[in-house]
């Protein structure tokens, strides 16, 4: 989740059960080693790295596989010479995909799971079509465990996935707004005050990584669409400080300054179920107790049935 995606939080969330995964962006391979060394002596648990394409160094790679758990890419066509690398360090490799084609061609890799994401989901999308006509698909086309991305906000959805195949979910948007997330508070406040009909998907972000959609609260287009001046602020990103051209791609860190409303705001569909900030550990607890409720009133109601 870019610059969101603090170890802090990636810690939190693996502490309590699930995987939490680190954002390589920015960071040398010596940084990347640091903080997952730093984090693994805090948390015990399963923790990923995660790549976008565009901005990959293959020294981050093979930093991140023999520290982490998992290591995932998300972007660009699978590729199996970075899949190996992975291997090698020890780590499962991961590819995020928004089609079949690319589904497949990340098993063909020897990627050891998938992640399905739809088109309502936050951030950069891949994906062309809705979550659960992609992962029909692509659960009839693949035989690795299939993770599902996009729009799922809360345990009831959660619960629709798992009971559609999905062999676990992704969520990234209620995240954005956990205390642990290096996210602006203006981007927070967006995130609580905002419902799915208040994203938009786009290109108009482009500046840094041109060309490629992406869902975001449609305050943030009609602000830097407003907005009159080439620069929007000064982005702090963990040790590092860069002025933000308007429409760069990232979003508004806790210690960026500038015109906040005009930077940013990636936002998934899940945006609805975000209704406060909370610990990530709480969003964890909600989202797991919720969605086994929901699919024990399922199996009370359809349990038995062949
Ligand atoms: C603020 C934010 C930043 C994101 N950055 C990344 C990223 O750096 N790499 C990546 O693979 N996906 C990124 N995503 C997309 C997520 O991996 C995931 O597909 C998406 O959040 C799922 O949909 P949801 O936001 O509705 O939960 C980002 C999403 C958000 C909301």
């Amino acid at each position: 989740m870019g610059g969101t995606a603090t170890p802090e939080l990636a810690g939190a969330v693996t502490a309590a059960g699930a995987l939490g995964t680190v954002a390589s962006v920015l960071l040398s391979a010596e940084e990347l080693a640091e903080e997952l060394d730093q984090l693994r002596k805090k948390v015990a648990g399963p923790i990923g790295v995660n790549f976008l394409m565009p901005f990959l160094e293959r020294d981050c790679v093979e930093a991140a596989a023999s520290r982490a758990r998992v290591v995932e890419f998300f972007f660009g066509t699978p590729d199996r010479s970075l899949v190996e690398l992975v291997h090698r360090g020890g780590a499962l490799a991961c590819w995020q995909v928004g089609s079949r084609e690319h589904a497949v061609a990340a098993v063909e890799a020897g990627c050891d799971f998938i992640i399905a994401q739809g088109i309502e989901a936050g951030g950069h999308v891949a994906a062309r079509i809705g979550l659960f006509p992609l992962l029909d698909e692509i659960l009839d086309a693949v035989d690795v465990p299939v993770v599902a991305a996009g729009g799922i906000g809360s345990g009831r959805l959660m619960a629709a996935a798992l009971t559609a195949g999905a062999a676990a979910v992704r969520i990234g948007t209620r995240f954005a707004a956990a205390h642990e997330a290096d996210s602006h508070p203006q981007y927070v406040q967006r995130l609580i005050d905002a419902r799915a009909q208040d994203t938009v998907m786009t290109k108009a972000f482009h500046v840094m990584w041109p060309d490629t959609p992406h869902r975001v609260l449609r305050s943030s287009v009609d602000a830097a669409t407003a907005f009159q001046g080439d620069v929007t602020g000064e982005l702090v990103l963990r040790n590092h400080r860069m002025p933000l051209p308007r429409w760069a791609v990232p979003n508004p860190t806790r210690l960026t300054t500038g015109r906040i409303e005009a930077m940013p705001m990636y936002a998934g569909e899940s945006v609805s179920a975000v209704k406060s900030s909370q610990p990530a550990a709480a969003i964890v607890r909600e989202l797991a107790t919720e969605a086994e409720r929901h699919l024990r009133l399922w199996a009370a109601r359809f349990g038995g049935q062949d």
